[in-house]
Parts: C-alpha cells; structure tokens; sequence
C-alpha cells in the first residue's frame, strides 16, 4: 500500500476520526471520503434491517468494522455487498471475481450493435463462459431488451465454480423480481470447465465436465450465436506486477491466472484458455465470439491464433471504450483495433454475425444456391465451412444436389444445415450429425434467391 504523508493524515483527521485508516486503499482524501459515505449508509442500512428483527446492533461498530476491513484492503464491493456493471448493480461475495467496467463496456457495445441488426433469428443464443456473478448474459439482456421486443434471448452462462454459479443464479432472480430486467428471455447458469477435452474421463469431479457433454447432458442447445467470455488471462508474472494487492488477496485466483500445465508457462499459461474457448466457438457455429484480454500483446495474440482458424470473416480489437463516439480507429499488425484506452477484446465474426454487427458480408465469398428437390433457399460460402440459412423446413440435403461450379464447400456445411434443421423444429437436442467428409462437387448456382419453388 503507499505511504501516506502525516500531514494528509491529519488532515484526513480533522474531517473524521475514521479518514485515515481509509487513505492507504484509496489512495487520496476525496475518494476516501466517497467510501467512508457509502459505508456508513451500508452500515445504517445493515443496522436497521437487523433491528427489523430484534437484534440490536450499533450502527458506529458496525461501521467501524467495515472500515478496519476495508483499511486491510478488501474491496469496497465485497463489503457493500454490490457493483455496477453498465446499469445493473450485481451483488459481489468473496470467493467471486468482482465485475469490472471494461468488461461492461465491450459487453454494452456489442449488444447494442446487435440489438440494431434488422436480420437476428427470432431466437438469439448467447453463451457465455467463465460467467463468474453471471454479469454478461445479465446485462446482455438487459441491453437487447432495453430496444427490441422481437427477439427471443436464450442465453447460458458457464463456469467451474459453484460458488459463483449460485450468485449468478441469485443476481438472476434478484433482477428479475425487482423488474430490473424485462420478464423476456431465459437465462441460466450451468457447471462444467472450459479447459476439460470432451473426449477425456468425465468423472474426476464436480465441475470437471466438458462444455459440450455439459450442453448435451443438459439437453440444451449445442448451436449458440453469439459466444462471449472473459477467462481467466493472467500471466503469473502478470500477477505479480499488474494487479493490486488487495486483487491478490481478496478476490480468487482462479478467476484471475490459468492452471499451468506441463511446459506451459509465463504468457502461454497466461494465453491457456482461448484455444479451448476458440474451439467450442467452432463447435456450437458462433457467428460472433468476443473475448476479454489483458493488453495489446495479447489481444494480437488471440487475434493471430482465432485468424489460423480460418473460421472467421473479421477479427477486430476494441479497447477499454470501443464506443466513444467518433472513436479512433488504427491498424495494428494486420488488425484494426476501435475506441480509446488499452487493448481490452477480441471481436471475431462469421456469416451472419457480420451483417449483426453492422459490417457488410464480404458479398463475393457468398453464392445463392437454390436446391431443386426442397423448399428452401440458401446462403453458401464458397470456401470452408459457413452457411447462412434462409429457410424455413430444412432437412438433410445431399451432396449431389451441387453442380460442378462450386468450388470446395465442404461437408460442414451439410452438418450446419442439419443442425438447424433440428433447431427449426424445436429440437433441442444434439441432432444427427452427417459425417461427410468430402468436398461438394455438384450446385446449382443462380444468379439470385430464388423464391420458394415448392418442389
Ligand atoms: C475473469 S473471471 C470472469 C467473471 C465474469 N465473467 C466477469 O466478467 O466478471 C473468470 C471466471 O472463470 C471461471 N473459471 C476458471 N476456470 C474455469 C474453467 N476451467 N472452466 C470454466 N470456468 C472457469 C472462474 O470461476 C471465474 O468466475
């Protein structure tokens, strides 16, 4: 903690007995002098409900208390009780990260970009991983149904942590009954680890299950279209130097640094969790995936390893503010990176996570492909993977329904068609999938969508 001056302390003195304890975690005397009001109204306030039960307690000791904790240097959160992140006030207990505002800020600007796209599918999946108090599907909806009425939100918040699991589920019920958050939409909190290989052993304890043997255990969807997490990114090293001490010794390092694991360490360990967190993007077909980093060089980092995926049509950097109006933008190492402040996410999107976030699709790498034996119209891309379907009773097609022209449109396209087949019809459960691993050698290419041919 810094040293503080005697004369600041007396100062400090003069305004209030209690002042100086307060100084060395907020650094200077106004601030102190916000925390000290902020707590003794909590202390009234905790005073009061107790009375309301018979139990007399006084309201200086309690305060006194708070401010001897907060002088050790707990987080002013954990002993209010509360957080704001954008206009939710999230309730805050030890044992779980505290929402930050950078993260509210990148989560408030992608939603608001997405609740202004003309094209969303009637229901729009959000997942989101490494949830912590549950505060991005919170304010997600919050965010989406603050403008639109149209659009079913399913969003799925995820983590390793019971603990956190269930403050999640309480920040959900709290803002719900108090009609914070529009009586729209379902949101729900789920168990299982980011980092677990779906195909290992699945019975080494609570928490230790896959995200996809999660979502089919749960019978829940396994397509989700936008995917957001803010894990755990923090370097050892990174701990040590970047974060405060009251960071280190009050909020869980689980949430902060990734586990290291066999030849994995410094900014690799740091780096641990987006590779998995990039391949259940590509597993449940997200058009959109934004992730929190830490700094620029990290950000560069998961941009370069999300790009050799192949998977994305655009990848791009916000900083700390992404929607200052007006904003700048520049290009670093290929990328553009938006707004002001340091580097704090990676946006990536596909198909018609595009056209959600106001970019233009790349038109050329598309082609409209009519199916003469089915009732239905689609959006190709030529190239791998990536369809956007327009129709509305899909069933399995068949590669032979392409002609000659069509370059390498690989089978996942077939596996995206079936699973939203299943999805069209209500299905929630993990569809067949179509194993075919061969390049479409046969399509019919037509100038334009053709209207429903009703064959
Ligand atoms: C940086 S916190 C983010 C919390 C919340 N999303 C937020 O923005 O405030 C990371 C979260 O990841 C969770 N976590 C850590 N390891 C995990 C794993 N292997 N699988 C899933 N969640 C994990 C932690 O419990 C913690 O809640």
């Amino acid at each position: 903690m810094p040293r503080i001056s005697t004369s600041a302390l007396r100062k400090a003195y003069a305004v209030d007995a209690l002042l100086p304890r307060l100084l060395p975690p907020c650094r200077d005397l106004r601030a102190a002098q916000n925390e000290l009001r902020w707590l003794r109204e909590h202390a009234d306030h905790v005073a009061d409900a107790r009375r309301a039960q018979g139990d007399t307690v006084s309201k200086s000791a309690l305060l006194r208390d708070l401010v001897k904790q907060r002088a050790s240097g707990k987080p002013l959160q954990y002993l209010l009780g509360t957080e704001f992140f954008g206009d939710l006030e999230i309730r805050c207990r030890p044992g779980v990260l505290i929402p930050r505002q950078d993260t509210a800020a990148s989560v408030q600007h992608l939603a608001r970009l997405v609740r202004k796209a003309q094209n969303l599918p009637s229901e729009l999946r959000v997942l989101d991983l490494c949830t912590g108090t549950g505060c991005i599907p919170l304010l997600f909806h919050h965010e989406l149904y603050a403008a639109r009425a149209d659009v079913e939100l399913r969003a799925l918040g995820i983590d390793i942590s019971g603990k956190a699991l269930q403050l999640a589920g309480h920040n959900h019920s709290r803002l719900r009954g108090d009609k914070t958050l529009a009586d729209k939409g379902s949101i729900h909190y789920m168990q299982a680890d980011v980092l677990a290989n779906p195909f290992a052993d699945a019975t080494r304890g609570r928490g230790r299950i896959a995200v996809s043997t999660a979502l089919r255990h749960a019978r829940l969807p396994h397509i989700w279209d936008i995917l957001i997490s803010n894990p755990p990114y923090i370097s050892p090293s990174g701990y040590w130097k970047t974060t405060t001490r009251s960071v280190r010794g009050f909020e869980p390092k689980l949430a902060l640094v990734p586990p290291p694991t066999a030849g994995n360490s410094g900014i690799a360990q740091g780096d641990r969790f987006y590779p998995p967190i990039l391949d259940i993007a590509s597993e449940v077909e997200a058009k959109i995936v934004l992730l929190e980093v830490a700094d620029l060089g990290q950000a560069l980092r998961v941009a370069r390893a999300a790009q050799a995926l192949r998977m994305f049509d655009g990848i791009e950097i916000w900083r700390e503010q992404p929607n200052e109006p007006d904003s700048p933008s520049s290009e670093v190492a290929g990328f553009r990176v938006l707004g002001e402040g340091n580097a704090r996410s990676v946006i990536c999107w596909r198909g018609t996570g595009a056209a959600w976030l106001g970019k233009s699709e790349r038109a050329p790498a598309y082609e409209d492909v009519a199916f003469p034996d089915v009732s239905h119209r689609a959006r190709f891309r030529t190239g791998p993977v990536s369809v956007v379907h327009q129709g509305e009773a899909l069933r399995p097609y068949w590669v032979k329904h392409l002609n000659e022209e069509q370059k390498a449109v690989k089978h996942n396209v077939w596996r995206d068609m079936e699973t939203n087949a299943a999805r069209e019809r209500g299905h929630s459960g993990a569809p067949e999938k179509q194993e075919l691993d061969t390049t479409v050698a046969h399509a019919e290419v037509l100038p334009k969508v053709p209207k429903k041919r009703g064959l």
